[in-house]
């Protein structure tokens, strides 16, 4: 082969190289879109779709103005591009424009075709959602797609651009739950204070400062299945928060960056509050937006996440605030009720929970060695309820007894039953921390034992003197027979 040749065929084949590698570009870039090149020359609310769709993700995705609008988006000829023949459909009306999106994200064939992996049920979702209702002047749903997400200038739902990013989504939320004039059309009951709330908690403070993190109203409330709070189906309802919670709080990897542990769904589910709400479906027990508050730093009418049990367990608190504990605890900073129970890991109380032995909480700041007397109050008070219990159940030995011996004293038995009660208030009692004051409502239980005990050992002497009575009873009458017998046989010997 010459050299001239070997040159000839280096630079057909440079050629060729070239040619394949343009196309191949050139099949990367877009397909004309004639709608879009002849909009961008017109003006005002012709041009601004035009202008803002270069940024749209669609645009990105190869979908020309056709792909909603209708039309042949390869002619530059309005007669031919707008025509109703090419499909073209105008402006779509305001009640039913979000269908045009329905047409492909409703549609698993359609979006495959754009190798997208993205979800198709958002309209299913959107659709049964409290938001999807007819709004009040009958213009179409309250929201649509369009309402959320734009127009014209749709981003992917995790570019900081989007209208549903963590931190513009408060505002979008905020447009209409703001507003009394909106919100009063439909449910003038419904609070319009969320925003201003959430402001103050800490999601709410980090979430302004920029930080895409934390919970926004629709990590919480979900994005296209909205409901009424107190909906079953709604995400924030009592027995499916926890989880909504856990999504972030129990991600180690998400926690990380904030030193926080992430233990607290875990500990929550095995607690009374989980077990009661989450397995017995008990919905007076708290989830955790009852203690941490939905919105704000706390929840309404509590100063401060330690005044939270208060607000069910009332008598205890009001116990507490009265007791010698309530100003140490304030002094050093020890929080009232979780110092002692916990916060999320609650459990049933067991009375090993009163004293001095090694498994009582008292013993972790009482010694005996402290001038104080809280190590004697806390053994007293176990001294008490153990011996109450010990009585009571002596007591019901005796009754027992009694009733076997055929003794009625289904009275006293029943009496019983108060003591019972009297433990459980005792236990309530205890958060006086005053020997005193419990001594009071314990000894109506001593009392109550008391008289049951006399009544079952009466009974059982009862029952001991009438078999000594039956006895002798039993003997007269036996010699009386025999006295009879031997009367009659004389009597009939003398005859
Ligand atoms: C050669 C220029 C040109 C082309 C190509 C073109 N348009 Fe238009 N378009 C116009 C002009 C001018 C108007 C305003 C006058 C009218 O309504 O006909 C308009 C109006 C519209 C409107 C508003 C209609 C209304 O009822 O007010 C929409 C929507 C629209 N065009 C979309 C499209 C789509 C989609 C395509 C491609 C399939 C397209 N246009 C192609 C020039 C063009
Ligand atoms: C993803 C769907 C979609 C695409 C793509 C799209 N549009 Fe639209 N367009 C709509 C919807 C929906 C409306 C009605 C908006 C409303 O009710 O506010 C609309 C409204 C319009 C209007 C009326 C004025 C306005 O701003 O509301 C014009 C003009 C228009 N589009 C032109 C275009 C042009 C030109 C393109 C391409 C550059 C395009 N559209 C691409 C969905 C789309
Ligand atoms: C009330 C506001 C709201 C409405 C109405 C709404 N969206 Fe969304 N959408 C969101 C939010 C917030 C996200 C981001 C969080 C997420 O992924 O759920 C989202 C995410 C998406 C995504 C990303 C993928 C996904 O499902 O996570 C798509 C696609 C989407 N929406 C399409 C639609 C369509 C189509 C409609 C109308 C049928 C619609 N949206 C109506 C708020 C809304
Ligand atoms: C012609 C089909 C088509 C129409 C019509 C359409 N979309 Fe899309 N949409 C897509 C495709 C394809 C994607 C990109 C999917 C991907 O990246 O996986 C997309 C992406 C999106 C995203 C970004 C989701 C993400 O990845 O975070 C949103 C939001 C969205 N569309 C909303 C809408 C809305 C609102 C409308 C109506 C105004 C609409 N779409 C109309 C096909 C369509
Ligand atoms: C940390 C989770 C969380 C976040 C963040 C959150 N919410 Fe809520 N939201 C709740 C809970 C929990 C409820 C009430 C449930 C109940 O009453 O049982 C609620 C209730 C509501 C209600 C019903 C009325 C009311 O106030 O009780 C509306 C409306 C509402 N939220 C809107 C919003 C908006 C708007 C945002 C964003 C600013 C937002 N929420 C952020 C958890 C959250
Ligand atoms: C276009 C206005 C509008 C937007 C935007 C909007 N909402 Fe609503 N939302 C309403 C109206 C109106 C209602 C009341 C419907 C009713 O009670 O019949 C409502 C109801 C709710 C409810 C149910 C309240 C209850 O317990 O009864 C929640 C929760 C809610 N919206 C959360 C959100 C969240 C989260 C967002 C943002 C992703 C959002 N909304 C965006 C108008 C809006
Ligand atoms: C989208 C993720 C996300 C969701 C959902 C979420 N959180 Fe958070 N939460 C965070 C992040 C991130 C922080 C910030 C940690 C910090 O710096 O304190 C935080 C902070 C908190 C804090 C303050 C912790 C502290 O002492 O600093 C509490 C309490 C809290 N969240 C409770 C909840 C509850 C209760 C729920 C459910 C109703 C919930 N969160 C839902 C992400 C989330
Ligand atoms: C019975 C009330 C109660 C319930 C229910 C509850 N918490 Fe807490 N939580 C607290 C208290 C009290 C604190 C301690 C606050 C302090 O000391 O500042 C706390 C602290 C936290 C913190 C801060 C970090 C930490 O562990 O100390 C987070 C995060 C948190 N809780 C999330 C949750 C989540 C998620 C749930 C539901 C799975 C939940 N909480 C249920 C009362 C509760
Ligand atoms: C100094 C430790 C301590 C503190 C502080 C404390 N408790 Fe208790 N709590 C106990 C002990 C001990 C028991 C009883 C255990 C037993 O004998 O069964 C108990 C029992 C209980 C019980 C079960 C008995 C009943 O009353 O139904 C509840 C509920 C309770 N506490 C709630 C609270 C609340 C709410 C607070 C805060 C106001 C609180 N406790 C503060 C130690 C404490
Ligand atoms: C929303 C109401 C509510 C809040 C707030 C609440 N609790 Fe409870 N708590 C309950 C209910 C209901 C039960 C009974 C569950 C059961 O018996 O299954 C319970 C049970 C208990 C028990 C076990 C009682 C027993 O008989 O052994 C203790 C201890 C307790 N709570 C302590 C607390 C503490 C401490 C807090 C605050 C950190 C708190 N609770 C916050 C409703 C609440
Ligand atoms: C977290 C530490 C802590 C725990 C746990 C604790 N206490 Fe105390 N207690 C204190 C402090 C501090 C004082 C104030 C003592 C002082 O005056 O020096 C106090 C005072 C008392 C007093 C009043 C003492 C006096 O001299 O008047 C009694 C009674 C008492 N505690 C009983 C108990 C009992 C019973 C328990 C267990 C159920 C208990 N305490 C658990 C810290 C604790």
């Amino acid at each position: 082969m010459s050299k001239k040749m070997k040159k000839y065929i280096w630079k057909i084949s440079t050629i060729i190289i070239c040619f394949s590698i343009s196309s191949l570009v050139f099949a990367q870039t877009k397909t004309t879109d004639e709608c879009l090149a002849c909009h961008v020359e017109l003006d005002d609310e012709l041009l601004t779709p035009a202008q803002n769709y270069i940024n749209d993700i669609h645009y990105k995705k190869n979908i020309t103005c056709a792909g909603c609008h209708g039309g042949n988006p390869n002619s530059d000829d309005t007669e031919i591009s707008m025509s109703e023949e090419s499909g073209f459909i105008g402006i779509p009306d305001k009640a039913t424009r979000y269908e045009v999106c329905v047409n492909c994200h409703a549609n698993d064939e359609t979006m495959n075709n754009y190798n997208s992996s993205l979800p198709t049920d958002q309209f299913d979702k959107l659709k049964i959602s409290i938001h999807f209702q007819p709004s009040f002047d009958n213009t179409g749903p309250i929201t649509d797609c369009i309402t959320c997400h734009s127009v014209h200038n749709i981003s992917k739902v995790d570019d900081p651009r989007s209208k549903v990013y963590p931190t513009k989504i408060v505002s979008l939320c905020g447009g209409c739950h703001t507003s009394a004039d909106i919100i009063k059309n439909y449910n003038p009951a419904l609070p319009i204070d969320q925003v201003a709330k959430y402001k103050t908690s800490v999601h709410g403070k980090l979430n302004i400062s920029g930080d895409p993190n934390v919970a926004e109203c629709a990590s919480c409330h979900g994005s296209h299945d909205i409901f009424a709070s107190n909906d079953p189906r709604s995400h924030v309802y009592a027995t499916n928060i926890p989880e909504v919670c856990a999504k972030c709080h129990s991600n180690a990897e998400l926690m990380k960056g904030y030193n926080l542990p992430t233990d607290q769904y875990d500990s929550y589910n095995k607690s009374v509050h989980g077990l009661a709400l989450l397995e017995k479906g008990d919905i007076s027990a708290p989830s955790c937006n009852d203690c941490h508050g939905n919105h704000g730093a706390v929840p309404p009418g509590v100063e401060s996440i330690s005044k939270v049990c208060g607000s069910c367990h009332v008598l205890n608190m009001e116990l507490f605030e009265k007791s010698p504990h309530q100003k140490a605890f304030t002094e050093n900073d020890f929080p009232e009720c979780e110092t002692c129970h916990g916060n999320h890991s609650i459990r049933y109380v067991t009375d090993d929970m009163i004293g001095t032995q090694e498994s009582a909480v008292c013993i972790e700041c009482h010694s005996s060695d402290d001038d104080n007397n809280g190590y004697f109050v806390a053994g007293k008070m176990k001294m008490l309820i153990d011996s109450l219990k010990n009585e009571d159940k002596a007591t019901k030995e005796i009754l027992e007894e009694a009733t076997q011996k055929g003794m009625d004293i289904s009275d006293s038995e029943y009496s019983l039953k108060d003591v019972r009660q009297i433990l459980i208030q005792s236990r309530t009692t205890i958060h006086t921390f005053n020997l005193e004051k419990f001594k009071e409502k314990i000894n109506e239980g001593f009392t109550i034992v008391g008289k049951a005990r006399q009544a079952g050992t009466d009974a059982v002497d009862d029952y001991y003197f009438r078999r000594v009575g039956l006895g002798i009873a039993t003997i007269i009458v036996t010699i009386l027979v025999i006295g009879l017998y031997i009367k009659i046989r004389r009597l009939e010997k003398k005859t």
